[in-house]
């Protein structure tokens, strides 16, 4: 940070300090420090996390729901103890609404496959938003294929606001389900999701919202908010890759078939016919990713103790510093620029492709994403093979933002 900037000195906020728990900040990258701002893609782990994965792998590690002895029993406990965790990380009414999945797009594919086989058919509509990632667009059209259904696209501005009145016409006694992103990974868009439900709500249509950068930045209350179903992933909250949760109503859940087979998800089996087990097991189909979701009550742990309200405060400041100093870089023009929107900027360059952007900022330790960013409908509608993108996680740092005005700086001074 530099000690100039005068939001630094009110802050309590120790960045610093938070840097060093996290160990991939003490390597240089072509002998330049590293400046991430990638975490939208996936988020840096501290040592809190990987220690607890080391440990569990070196000290307490068996296979769980299954063993009779001390290790499996010890782990099953732990496993389900992150369940309780994340139930109350999220404010579910009830442990049996939290299933383990890989990660958002397994969480939304089990839904499109089990509630949407089961519910959706000829007549009805589905409503997705314009800037939904390829994880919340294609299991509806796969689902679509077999049920026949329509997709309806709720519009954005060329801002990037969600347009709440153009939805509200969307909506009508044919919609059974809107599903739709809670802050959009490509233009940082935080949409109204409370008043999406409420809305979908009044026309008996259920809601699922893809709340994968909402629960790295912001405290997430589903039942508040009265979600249907939300999903999220590990590895963008400062957890562990390959774990990820569905939330969903209990009674929803319960009425779903499920989605694979396999071990754990039953009672009972004979070649004639097989019992189900009860929620949340019935999803939960062969050895989980037992180390994931330890790790990931270790990642909660580590987000409660740095505070949300601190990291939502520290990551607008940022932000609020990055559009001012990005605007005095030539040729720059933010996408995203809603009213209302979360630390993830996606740019362009009047002289420079995106990849040619994101290689030179590489060549000065700055990691950006570029390209599509799993969002080609949002590249369609303005108009842009790709974009680059900075996103922020608790980490950064103004000297992260300073580096990168300067990283764009050499971009114009290469391409003129
Ligand atoms: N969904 C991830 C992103 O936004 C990969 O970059």
């Amino acid at each position: 940070m530099t000690s100039e900037n005068p939001n630094i000195l009110k802050s309590n906020y120790n960045v610093e300090e938070i840097r060093r728990d996290f160990p991939i900040f003490e390597q240089q990258i072509y002998g330049k420090p590293l400046t991430f701002l990638d975490s939208g893609a996936s988020a840096q782990k501290p040592r809190q996390v990987i220690d607890r994965l080391s440990d569990y792998y070196s000290n307490e590690y068996a296979n769980i729901h299954r063993g009779v002895y001390y290790l499996s029993q010890v782990g099953t406990q732990k496993y389900e103890e992150v369940r309780g965790q994340l139930k109350t990380f999220i404010n579910a009414a009830d442990d049996k609404e939290i299933i383990f999945v890989r990660g958002a797009t397994e969480a939304i594919n089990l839904v499109a496959q089990t509630w949407g086989r089961q519910n959706l058919g000829q007549g009805d509509e589905v409503i997705l938003s314009r800037m939904e990632h390829h994880s919340n667009i294609v299991p509806w059209q796969m689902i679509r294929e077999e049920k026949e259904f329509v997709i309806q696209v709720a519009p954005i501005d060329d801002r990037g606001n969600f347009l709440f009145e153009e939805y509200e016409k969307l909506l009508s006694e044919r919609t059974k389900l809107v599903a739709i992103t809670h802050i959009s990974n490509s233009l940082g868009t935080i949409t109204p999701i409370k008043q999406i439900i409420r809305a979908a709500h009044k026309v008996g249509a259920l809601v699922l919202v893809d709340g994968c950068q909402a629960v790295p930045h912001t405290r997430v209350d589903v039942r508040d908010l009265g979600a249907d179903f939300y999903v999220f992933s590990g590895h963008k909250m400062y957890g562990p890759t390959g774990v990820g949760v569905l939330y969903g109503r209990k009674e929803l859940l319960e009425a779903m078939p499920p989605y694979q087979g396999g071990g754990d998800m039953i009672r009972s089996v004979t070649f004639e016919k097989t019992v189900y087990n009860d929620l949340p097991h019935k999803f939960e189909a062969g050895t989980p990713h037992i180390a994931g979701g330890i790790g990931l009550g270790a990642a909660i742990d580590y987000m409660e103790d740095v505070g949300f309200e601190a990291i939502e405060d520290h990551e607008e400041k940022l932000l609020a510093y990055a559009k001012e100093r990005l605007a005095e870089v030539k040729g720059f023009h933010l996408v995203g620029q809603a009213d209302h929107m979360a630390g993830i900027l996606s740019f362009t360059m009047e002289n420079a492709h995106p990849h040619d952007i994101g290689t030179i900022l590489d060549q000065e330790g700055i990691a950006i994403r570029a390209g599509h960013h799993c969002a080609q409908p949002v590249m369609d509608f303005f108009d842009v093979p790709a974009m680059a993108r900075a996103s922020l996680g608790l980490y950064n740092t103004y000297e992260d933002i300073d580096r990168l005005v300067a990283g764009l700086e050499k971009v114009n001074r290469i391409f003129g």
